[in-house]
């Protein structure tokens, strides 16, 4: 099948900052096997992240606070990216900036790249003070982060965004209106959890991002509304846990799914996922469309 131009074998892909730049999970499962990777956010400099604690379950979810740390693009191109060159599956680079000016900065060192087949920009991160969210939550923001993205590259564009706002077709109507290709929804939901003995949040910087099977529900509904609002395809994204999950984004709308928290439940979920998607296709021939 394809995506925008991006050929991808089946479509499942890992969600970005749930699989690192694909070296640890490579010795625990087959990356020939996944329809494309996408990679955790990198930056124009390093970035140390957040204070600890990070990450915190919840009922069937958990929240995180990174604060986006990585090398920087430079260690990237140099350590990373030749590593992910190895394997036959498409790559897909996520990017993170403070400004406009960086998100393009970014996506024009990558786009010499033949290893990237597409661009996934985090504007929708909501852990940092400058940049991410506060980018996808504002429509005329978002429309100026994807149009300077859209000028720098010539690799297929997927926004990124971010549930944490109050009608999700408007940010995607203008994700798609500044030239994205694909649209990946949703990211985290923010969210707090407090240990009562100390009174204190259960995470260094008081909230964080909520991702799991909890925010299921939430993820298929914005994808629904999202598929039913623009003509550019959509990944869906949001607590797929099983292929019975995947299917109910591809019910509602989505052409291809990212599986995020279940890797750090099972190594092998997105393996898994694939043959299971694939059994229901055969026991529904024509319920699915994967052109
Ligand atoms: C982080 C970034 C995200 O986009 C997200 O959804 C959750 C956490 C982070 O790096 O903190």
């Amino acid at each position: 099948m394809e995506l925008a131009g991006i050929k991808l074998k089946n479509p499942v892909m890992v969600a970005s900052g749930t699989f690192g730049w694909g070296r640890e999970y490579s010795d625990y499962l087959d990356l020939n096997k996944l329809g494309a990777i996408v990679t955790k956010s990198i930056t124009l400099k390093p970035r140390e992240g957040n204070p600890p604690p990070r990450i915190v379950e919840t009922p069937s979810g958990m929240l995180n606070s990174i604060g986006l740390q990585n090398e920087g693009i430079e260690h990237f191109l140099k350590e990373d990216l030749p590593f992910l060159a190895k394997f036959d599956t498409p790559t897909i680079v996520n990017i993170a900036g403070e400004s406009v000016e960086e998100y393009a900065e970014l996506a024009k060192r990558l786009s010499k790249e033949t290893t990237v087949k597409g661009i996934e920009v985090n504007i929708s991160c909501p852990n940092v003070k400058k940049g991410g969210m506060a980018f996808g939550c504002d429509p005329k923001l978002t429309k100026e982060v994807i149009a300077a993205v859209r000028k720098a590259t010539t690799q297929p564009v997927i926004a990124k965004l971010t549930p944490n706002v109050t009608d999700i077709t408007v940010t995607a109507k203008a994700a798609a209106e500044a030239g994205a290709d694909v649209l990946s929804l949703i990211n985290t939901i923010v969210g707090m959890s407090i240990d009562i003995e100390t009174g204190k949040s259960r995470l260094g910087s008081l909230t964080g991002g909520l991702s799991g099977p909890a925010i299921r529900p939430i993820a298929v509904r914005m994808v629904y509304e999202v598929t039913h609002a623009v003509k550019i395809p959509v990944i869906g994204i949001g607590g797929i846990m099983s292929g019975s999950d995947a299917v109910e984004f591809f019910l509602a709308g989505a052409k291809a799914i990212q599986v995020g928290t279940a890797n750090f439940v099972d190594t092998e979920a997105a393996i898994k996922i694939i043959k299971e998607i694939d059994d229901y296709v055969h026991r529904y021939p024509r319920a699915l469309n994967f052109s």
